[in-house]
């Protein structure tokens, strides 16, 4: 559904402009400097609808306005975390050859999805244009590049998946130490069951998809940073005991969550830590902007580490923006890109979004207690890619392994059953 939100600006501007052009004559440039083409607009399509992912979009919505006043802003997002809804709707459209005019797509394999499908132009030419070529990290360009070294989108931000949210204060009352650093998931299943045991949904969880996000962090805790990243090129062996050994960690922890887990997506599982309803949640760093919305304070409120077993990990995400091929407003498609790509875009955009700027040019001290920690951590960690979240497999594989997962929590398979749709998920 398109939701246009400037609606009713929108046709008092064009009223203004029409008188403005009429002023100039035929030659007049409406007073805009920006190059842009009076009348354009852009759909920009992403599943960034509500909460504190809307808030981040509408950041980044407000520098577009600044940049690009002439161009309209469509907002197609779609509601659903991750994309749990989008990413279907989007594939229907691109192949009925109705491509919004960007989308948000994520860096890495889900990228070399839309690549291969060729639905996405190479957009080298606009990091020339925008003077972006060494404004990101190299290992990031990679992502988002073919192998001929054509780039195709612009990104974002940068997400960690691998964190921990806990409230200080339901883990006091139960006896927990707030401060505990916990080596490995034994060590934290250990309080978890303590809190069970008092009663407390120790960790909360959502939908599918926030169970697979669970599912990936539990995998590198309990395989570590080298063979995790082996399940994603065929080194690491999917039927082996290593793997064994880490679904049942899986399944433990899936037995110490809430049970109307399969009915909230990730801003309801989250809102149960920042409730006091639970203690521990994992998800990905977008949540600080959940806890920060709600004028919740960091180490005081609430708590960020990483998932018990990958200190010293980063379990990275990006998001980008794409020109489609066949794009009905390119043009509107280029400036969007154009902001995207901006200092002043990325820094806008992720303060709101709890993410780090993409760029590496950004100011640190810009940035919230949290996201100063994540900026350090991205420079000085071992990067792997998130499952969940389009970097380290491609969308069928993804979409294989939640089937696989929501069939297990749901008590339709048993462990060895499980472990043998997984390897044949990644198998492809
Ligand atoms: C991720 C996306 C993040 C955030 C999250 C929850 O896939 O990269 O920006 O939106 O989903 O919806």
């Amino acid at each position: 559904m398109r939701v246009n939100r400037r609606m009713t600006a929108t046709v008092a501007t064009a009223a203004v402009v029409g008188l403005t052009l009429a002023a100039c004559g035929s030659g007049g440039s409406g007073g805009d400097d920006s190059g842009d083409s009076a009348g354009g607009q852009v759909e920009v399509f992403t599943w960034w609808a509500a909460g504190s992912e809307k808030a981040g979009l509408d950041a980044l919505v407000g520098v577009f306005d600044e940049q690009h006043p002439d161009i309209e802003f469509v907002n197609g997002a779609v509601a659903g975390g991750a994309g749990s809804a989008a990413k279907d709707l989007l594939q229907t459209r691109l192949q009925a050859q109705d491509p919004p005019d960007t989308f948000q797509a994520h860096a890495g394999a889900e990228l070399q999805d839309y690549i291969d499908a060729a639905q996405i132009e190479d957009v080298s030419d606009l990091y020339d244009e925008f003077g972006l070529t060494d404004a990101f990290p190299a290992d990031l360009v990679d992502r988002l590049s073919s192998e001929d070294g054509a780039i195709y989108s612009i990104p974002s931000n940068i997400h960690r998946a691998n964190v921990v949210w806990a409230n200080p204060t339901v883990l006091e009352e139960n006896g927990i130490d707030p401060e505990a650093q916990y080596d490995d998931l034994d060590a934290w299943i250990a309080d978890l069951e303590k809190l069970d045991e008092a009663g407390v949904t120790a960790i909360s969880v959502g939908t599918t998809w926030t169970q697979v996000h669970l599912l990936e962090t539990v995998l590198l805790a309990d395989l570590g940073p080298e063979a995790y990243s082996g399940l994603w090129d065929g080194s690491t062996d999917w039927e082996g005991a290593e793997v064994t050994a880490a679904l049942e960690d899986f399944e433990t922890i899936i037995g110490l969550t809430n049970d109307d887990r399969d009915g909230l997506d990730w801003p309801e599982a989250t809102q149960l830590v920042i409730d006091g309803s639970a203690a521990f949640n994992v998800m990905g760093d977008w949540a600080v902007a959940a806890f920060e919305e709600q004028d919740k304070v960091l180490g005081e409120d609430f708590t960020a580490t990483p998932v018990p077993g990958t200190d010293g990990v980063f379990d990275f995400l990006a998001d980008s923006f794409t020109l489609p091929v066949g794009a009905p407003d390119a043009e509107g498609a280029t400036a969007w890109l154009e902001t995207v790509g901006s200092l002043e875009g990325q820094v806008a955009f992720n303060k709101a979004k709890g993410s780090i700027p993409a760029r590496t040019d950004a100011d640190p001290a810009e940035f919230s207690e949290y996201q100063q920690g994540a900026i350090e951590s991205f420079s000085n960690d071992t990067i792997v890619s998130s499952l969940a979240h389009g970097a380290a497999a491609p969308v069928a594989t993804l979409t294989a392994i939640s089937d696989a997962t929501s069939k297990f929590t749901t008590g339709a398979s048993d462990l060895a059953g499980y472990q043998s749709e997984l390897a044949a998920a990644a198998q492809g």
